[in-house]
């Protein structure tokens, strides 16, 4: 019985030895030691030899059993670092080779010009508005005290949608959009596209701006002028002077048009300020108590200032772009600048 085992002994170890492949290897484990195989059948029988043979049988059954585990495991790694060499030789990786290039994306200008002004605003405790683009006449036009027929109408080369429907021609609309669903105090900017019909180097029929405004008991036009310097100090630097310019809107009363020193000449005179060493970079004013009527604020109760400006109007000074139809155009040898 014992001469059993020792040739179950030599016969795995001739056919491991004639092993060709990892295969045949692991064919060898199912043969020996697999659930039906060679020694676990001899395990099974254990029960039917004679008591006192027993021990002796066991225990070199054991002893054959880890054999051909420890035999069959060596040759198992062989073969296995030997497939993994051959891979390694015939699939060559040069892992110094740089990597392909993957372009990525980034912001285009005008948000980023954006975002900078809206935290910059925020920072100050203004809230964002939206209004929509798509708006009514009376938002955008009548309850800024722009009556029909006026002509600060024909200023804004409105795109009509129907008679009482325009594309917004300014922010300015999401103002009393804005009062009719809070009351004051507001702090509020309302960043967004607006549309007008116009088209050369400094215009384009679709455009961003930013409207601000402040509504509270006692605010005055030295708050606006607080807030504005703030916020073109941050943007252009400290050492921008402003400078505010008496002008005409019909929902600000006084209106005012604000001028910083020239980004490019600081002030000597230059081609980009036409000579003058100002740049006009938004309009301002204190609200008109009309527009708080058509809010249903008591325009005696409140006061108030707002401003808009130009988002691509900033970002060109900012960046010194001369062509504002660079932006929409989206070549990226201009955007990659950014
Ligand atoms: N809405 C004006 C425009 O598009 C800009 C503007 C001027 C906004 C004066 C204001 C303001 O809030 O007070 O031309």
């Amino acid at each position: 019985m014992l001469n059993d085992l020792h040739s179950i002994k030599k016969s795995v170890r001739e056919e491991a030895e004639r092993a060709g492949s990892l295969q045949d290897i692991q064919n060898l484990k199912v043969k020996y030691l697999g659930k039906k195989g060679v020694l676990t059948n001899k395990l099974k029988f254990l029960g039917s030899i004679p008591k006192e043979q027993r021990p002796e049988y066991g225990s070199s059954l054991n002893e054959i059993k880890k054999y051909i585990e420890a035999l069959l495991n060596k040759q198992e790694d062989i073969f296995k670092s030997s497939e993994l060499n051959k891979s390694l030789q015939t699939q060559q990786i040069d892992i110094t080779i740089p990597g392909y290039y993957i372009p990525l994306g980034h912001l285009h200008p005008i948000t980023l010009v954006l975002n900078e002004i809206v935290s910059i605003f925020i920072s100050l405790g203004f809230t964002v508005e939206e209004g929509p683009e798509v708006e009514l006449d009376f938002y955008n036009f009548e309850a800024l005290n722009f009556p029909k027929d006026h002509p600060a109408r024909d200023m804004q080369d409105t795109f009509f949608i129907s008679d009482n429907v325009v594309l917004r021609t300014h922010t300015s609309s999401v103002q009393v959009r804005t009062m009719e669903k809070n009351t004051p105090p507001l702090r509020v900017i309302a960043p967004g596209k607006v549309y007008r019909c116009d088209a050369d180097v400094s215009h384009i029929p679709m455009f961003h701006q930013l409207e601000g405004f402040m509504v509270d008991k006692h605010i005055r036009m030295s708050d606006l002028k607080g807030v504005l310097e703030l916020f073109i100090h941050r943007v252009f630097g400290r050492n921008t002077s402003v400078r505010f310019r008496p002008s005409f809107f019909p929902f600000t009363e006084p209106s005012a048009e604000i001028d910083i020193s020239c980004v490019i000449c600081k002030g000597s005179g230059c081609n980009v300020c036409k000579g003058t060493g100002w740049l006009e970079i938004l309009g301002a004013g204190m609200i008109n108590p009309r527009v708080y009527e058509k809010a249903g604020y008591d325009p005696d109760l409140y006061t108030g200032f707002a401003f808009g400006m130009g988002i691509e109007r900033v970002a060109m000074l900012k960046f010194s772009i001369d062509d504002i139809r660079l932006f929409p155009e989206n070549d990226k040898r201009f955007l990659e600048q950014f």
